[in-house]
């Protein structure tokens, strides 16, 4: 009986394939070229799921964003207590609230380990920079986004957060003060912030986003992934159980990386919504206590700072003092650090790609990059009231610096070991 079931089951699906097929001829190519004919190294370790988890939480928060906006009103007058009605009124709302709140969270710590991943095995090196260009892209979009979200439940920290990241373009010289009303469109955080930023949080950004992650993606399919041996297997061995033309050391991302991916989605889902039912604001990490307090002009909080994810590059503002009366060196040394890591394919002059076969030196380095990074996060979320974490900013920054302009210098005198022909489980 169950066989008959399946058997039928496997006919109409054939049968719904070939009427597609015959309609549009250029789909099912395009699938087998990016999933059941896309060989990926068969070395991914768990490093690799972190691009998956991505697109996980992009649909999450595509999904809950689009029950939010139903109940949400984005007018300076309404937008707190609409947030409020959602948390209380509205049945399931709190679960897809606090899923879109700690969702953008998940978001910047599957986004931080997968950038740390492409930088620990070399994946933004030829012929991989566009993959990295895009990725980068995708990141400061992503910024954009998550600080355009934060400003919409209006709450203290939103109001006080916008003000604070807006007036920030009022250190340009010349044009600063027009620019920084233009964004707001007022002299103040208000109605017509509002109003821009609920359009670009829920239509623009996230168009300019799914746009480029499927760049993002082709541009990965052209080129092939890197792996952690870092060894190119379209230029190793050919032939494989699948394909006689195929790198040897490839196996079909379907079904076999998506069904490894399913699990780890699984276990990510599971620890996801941990965060959701048990600690949905994370002692204050993912949704600040003040934000549960209604927008107000007239009282400023005691310590104004954005959510974690933007904490080391507001460390960094912060640390850096004005010199000769110019306010703009924190932010340009803001921005510096962003750009910074859009220039990593050109400044890593290693004969090798992956840290697996890179010395000491690159190693140290790198945990120096990280150490500041975290170290400057934790400093971007305290009160920065105390002289001496100040000077440990500013010998932070230079070290997180440090690390990508010296950079073309140690990555060429580091000592490497030497490369295997191919990836190391090839048997
Ligand atoms: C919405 C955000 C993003 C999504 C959905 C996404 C998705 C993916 C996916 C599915 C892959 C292939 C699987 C994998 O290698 O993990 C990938 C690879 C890659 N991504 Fe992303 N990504 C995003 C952001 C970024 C960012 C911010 C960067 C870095 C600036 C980046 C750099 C890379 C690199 C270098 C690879 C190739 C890795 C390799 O072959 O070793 N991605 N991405």
């Amino acid at each position: 009986m169950s066989n008959k079931i399946t058997q039928l089951a496997c006919a109409t699906a054939n049968g719904v394939m070939d009427w597609v097929n015959a309609r549009a001829p250029g789909m099912m190519p395009a699938y087998r070229k990016h999933m059941t004919e896309y060989y990926a190294p068969k070395n991914f370790n768990i490093w690799y799921i972190f691009g998956v988890l991505s697109l996980v939480v992009l649909v999450n928060q595509i999904v809950t964003g689009i029950f939010l906006t139903m109940h949400f009103k984005p007018s300076a007058a309404e937008a707190f207590d609409s947030v409020e009605y959602i948390m209380r009124d509205v049945d399931w709302g709190w679960l897809i609230r606090y899923m879109h709140s700690t969702g953008a969270s998940m978001f910047f710590i599957v986004i931080y380990l997968h950038m740390f991943r492409g930088m620990m095995y070399g994946s933004y090196r030829k012929p991989r920079e566009l993959v990295w260009l895009l990725g980068m892209v995708i990141y400061l979009v992503l910024m954009a986004e998550a600080f355009m979200g934060y400003v919409l439940p209006w709450g203290q920290m939103s109001y006080w957060g916008a003000k604070v990241i807006i007036s920030l373009f009022g250190a340009i010289p010349v044009v600063g003060t027009g620019l920084t009303e233009w964004i707001m469109g007022d002299f103040n955080p208000g109605d017509a912030t509002l109003n821009r930023f609920f359009a670009l949080h829920v239509v623009a950004l996230p168009l300019v986003l799914l746009l480029l992650v499927v760049l993002h993606i082709f541009a990965l399919h052209e080129v092939g992934s890197n792996n952690p041996d870092g060894v190119e297997i379209k230029k190793g061995p050919k032939g494989n159980r699948w394909s006689p033309t195929a790198p040897a050391d490839g196996i079909p991302f379907h079904p076999y990386y998506t069904v490894k991916d399913l699990f780890y989605v699984a276990c990510f889902l599971g620890i996801s919504a941990f965060v959701i039912f048990f600690a949905p604001t994370f002692d204050g990490w993912f949704l600040e206590h003040d934000n549960f307090t209604a927008a107000n002009q007239l009282v400023t909080p005691a310590h104004i700072k954005p959510v974690w994810y933007f904490t080391p590059y507001y460390a960094m503002l912060r640390v850096i003092p004005s010199f000769f009366g110019i306010k703009l060196w924190g932010v340009l040394v803001m921005f510096g650090a962003i750009v910074c890591l859009f220039l990593v394919p050109w400044l890593d002059k290693s004969p090798v790609k992956s840290y697996r076969y890179r010395g000491w030196l690159s190693w140290t380095m790198l945990a120096i990059f990280v150490v500041s990074f975290c170290w400057l996060a934790k400093i971007g979320a305290g009160p920065g009231t105390d002289p001496v974490e100040a000077i440990i900013g500013r010998v932070l920054t230079f070290l997180y610096f440090a690390f990508f302009i010296t950079m073309p210098v140690w990555t060429k005198i580091d000592k490497t070991k030497p490369v295997p022909e191919r990836v190391t489980t090839h048997d």
